[in-house]
């Protein structure tokens, strides 16, 4: 069977879609030494449970190793079985959606393909499906969860990226006690017409974030070591998380809008930079630091309202044009960055006389450090407002 391509939308379910209850989905890549197990092991649980009413979707990415030839093998002997060959598109996440969207169920669902996920717990997450929930998510987080004979270091890279999702994303992330799953079963309809753009193995943060289910249920299980083949986890993998996450926290904001946001700021530090070396360096006028940088960052501020409220966000302050408007827009914008540049300015000072940095480098550092905070407090409260 070949991929489907173009976005990455699931659809309606077909209308004969009656007898097929239950789609999963096992992405694949180099598992050949695991896949005929595996799908043993499903069809020896789904059979009773289930007996034709559900489907497996194998999505390989044409493996070196051919598992896609391994998992053919079977499909005499597996009715229910499919096996995708993908060619020219590759990753964990983009695999699932694709195997999702040649699914025939009202239930989508997911397991790994190296027997890391014990297929048992699949019968518990059905079960939660059946009761009604939008979404079930196996964890590891839970009483009676866990993970094997995992090093701490590997537990703690798994909860750092765990915590950067919260902070990224607290809303969709902390929906869950392991957001980090890539074991679960999601109600079509959730999914159903909405543009999907996952990045790396996240394919949970992706539902948690753009589909806002409704209700979600969680059972235990326990991640196995695996018992052959390699992982797939390079570092890339943890770079594209990272980027998933950004995409995400982004997702809506124009990258147009951004990009202008981001020119903006930048001739706001060009601003800034400059009157804090005409203010305040030895060889021009000399003014204390402190004095320099309250009024530099001011006009820094002035600058970047000017050009945020015509230019950045000008389609939403479109029929606020008047002054009025316009001067409660700059005093909202002037009382949130009154904060800022006071974390500005002590940052600065601290950095200067208590570390002995360079009064530019330690100017760059507390800029960044404010940007986010103003950043996302206007957007909320100055500009949404206009909107
Ligand atoms: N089709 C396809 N394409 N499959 C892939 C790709 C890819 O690019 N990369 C990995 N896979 C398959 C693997 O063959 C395996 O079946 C599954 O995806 C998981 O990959 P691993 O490399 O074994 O990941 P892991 O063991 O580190 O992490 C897994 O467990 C986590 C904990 O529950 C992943 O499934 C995570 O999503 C999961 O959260
Ligand atoms: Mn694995």
């Amino acid at each position: 069977m070949n991929a489907p391509s173009g976005p990455l939308r699931i659809g309606a379910a077909r209308s004969d879609a009656d007898v097929i209850q239950l789609s999963l989905v096992v992405p694949t890549f180099n598992e050949s030494s695991n896949i005929s197990a595996l799908l043993r092991e499903l069809a020896a649980i789904l059979d009773p449970a289930l007996g034709s009413a559900y489907e497996i979707i194998v999505v390989d990415d044409d493996s070196p190793d051919r598992t896609w030839e391994c998992a053919e093998a079977l499909l005499p002997q597996m009715r229910n079985l499919h096996v995708i060959r993908r060619k020219g598109e590759r990753g964990l996440s983009t695999a699932i959606v694709r195997g999702w969207q040649v699914a025939r169920g009202d239930v989508l669902a997911v397991i790994d393909g190296d027997l890391q996920h014990p297929p048992e717990v699949l019968l518990a997450l059905w079960k939660k499906m059946q009761q009604g929930t939008d979404l079930a998510v196996a964890s590891r987080h839970l009483q009676g969860g866990g993970v094997s004979e995992w090093a701490l270091w590997r537990r703690a890279v798994s909860r750092g990226a765990q915590v950067l999702g919260l902070l990224v994303l607290p809303g969709a992330v902390g929906r869950v006690n392991d957001p980090m799953s890539g074991y679960l079963m999601v109600r079509r309809d959730v999914v159903q017409g909405i543009e999907l753009s996952p990045l790396g193995y996240k394919i949970l943060v992706e539902l948690l974030s753009r589909c806002a289910p409704r209700e979600i249920a969680e059972v235990p299980y326990v991640f196995r070591e695996r018992h052959s083949g390699h992982s797939k986890l390079t570092p890339a993998v943890y770079g594209n998380y990272l980027r998933h996450l950004l995409r995400l926290r982004f997702a809506g904001l124009a990258p147009e809008r951004f990009l202008r946001f981001a020119t903006v700021g930048l001739s706001g530090v060009v601003v800034d930079m400059a009157l804090l070396y005409f203010l305040s360096d030895p060889t021009s006028l000399g003014w204390g630091l402190t004095r320099s940088k309250l009024l530099a960052a001011e006009l820094a501020m002035v600058n970047n309202f000017i050009w945020n409220d015509a230019w950045t966000y000008g389609d939403l302050t479109r029929g606020e044009y008047g002054w009025k408007a316009r001067l409660r827009r700059f005093l909202k914008f002037q009382s949130i960055c009154t904060a800022g540049l006071l974390i500005n300015t002590i940052l600065l000072n601290l950095q200067f006389n208590l570390l002995g940095m360079n009064r530019y480098e330690a100017n760059a550092i507390a800029i960044a450090a404010v940007t986010g905070w103003n950043y996302w407090l206007n957007l909320r409260l100055t500009w949404r407002a206009a909107r």
